[in-house]
């Protein structure tokens, strides 16, 4: 696992560009369709600087946040500081995905972004999660497209990269950050959530479109508008969304699920 503390502040930094808005734009919308109107409890496991953690707690959700990094617990705690209004409904805590246990407690929403292709393998995460969604509730996992891997590098014109990574397969690749990352596909993160009593909804593929843009790509608020809404009605169709990037997959935990 990589140290993350020296990559919160690029991180806040890719949260704010073009890109880095389309994707929590996507993931926030399509985890929201499937929350209740009341306020619920939600585990953002894997919260790095704490986006999806203010997100939900602006929606009025009390949030239990993790990770393993206090360099990113710490700027997501900093950004909080700066909304005190919901200070209340959001607490920290320093823990790793893979041996968590809150007390017991179980969640309405169990999020973990973006977190999943730093680890060696997902099924102990995902056991791990899926035992912490409550009845009636929802696991949502965001991680890298294996299915996809050299499509980025192909339209940027890497092609050299592309091809080697399209040939091997393994879905292994340098991501954004510079921190190497493996990935998975839609079909296993859903068996993995069956295995566990859990029933898959609509998965979603992120930024199918503009995933090849600079990093400092800064679409005006027409432009960038214009490209969420593509973007979004292409997300949970084929075949546009075998080719994203990123998988976003739900589950939710029926109350006659045969786990827990
Ligand atoms: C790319 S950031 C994603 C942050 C956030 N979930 C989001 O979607 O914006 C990945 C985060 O996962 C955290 N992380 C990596 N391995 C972890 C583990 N085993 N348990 C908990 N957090 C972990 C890192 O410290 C980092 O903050």
């Amino acid at each position: 696992m990589s140290d993350f503390v020296t990559v919160g502040a690029e991180y806040d930094t890719y949260s704010t560009s073009g890109r880095g808005r389309l994707r929590h734009d996507l993931v926030f919308r399509r985890v929201q369709a499937e929350l209740p109107e009341r306020p619920v409890r939600v585990l953002d496991a894997g919260c790095g600087t704490g986006e999806m953690t203010l997100r939900l707690a602006a929606a009025g959700h009390l949030v239990t946040a993790t990770d393993t990094s206090d360099g990113m617990l710490a700027a997501a705690a900093n950004r909080l500081s700066t909304r005190p209004e919901l200070a209340a409904r959001v607490r920290f805590l320093r823990a790793d995905v893979e041996v968590l246990d809150v007390n017991s407690d179980t969640f309405n929403l169990v999020c973990c972004h973006g977190v999943l292709m730093y680890l060696d393998e997902p099924a102990t995460a995902v056991a791990r999660l899926a035992g912490m969604v409550a009845p009636g509730g929802v696991l949502s996992v965001l991680s890298k497209n294996r299915s996809a891997t050299g499509f980025r590098e192909a339209l940027r014109g890497e092609h050299a990269l592309a091809r080697g990574l399209i040939e091997s397969g393994t879905g292994v690749s340098v991501g954004h950050l510079g921190v190497r990352t493996r990935g998975d596909t839609a079909e296993e993160l859903d068996r993995l959530a069956t295995e566990h009593g859990l029933t898959p909804l609509a998965w979603q593929g992120v930024r199918i479109f503009n995933d090849h843009r600079p990093r400092d790509w800064a679409p005006g608020p027409d432009e960038y508008a214009s490209a969420l809404e593509t973007e979004w009605a292409a997300s949970t169709r084929d075949p546009y969304r075998q080719v994203a990037p990123l998988v976003h997959t739900l589950a939710r935990h029926t109350p006659d699920g045969s786990s827990h």
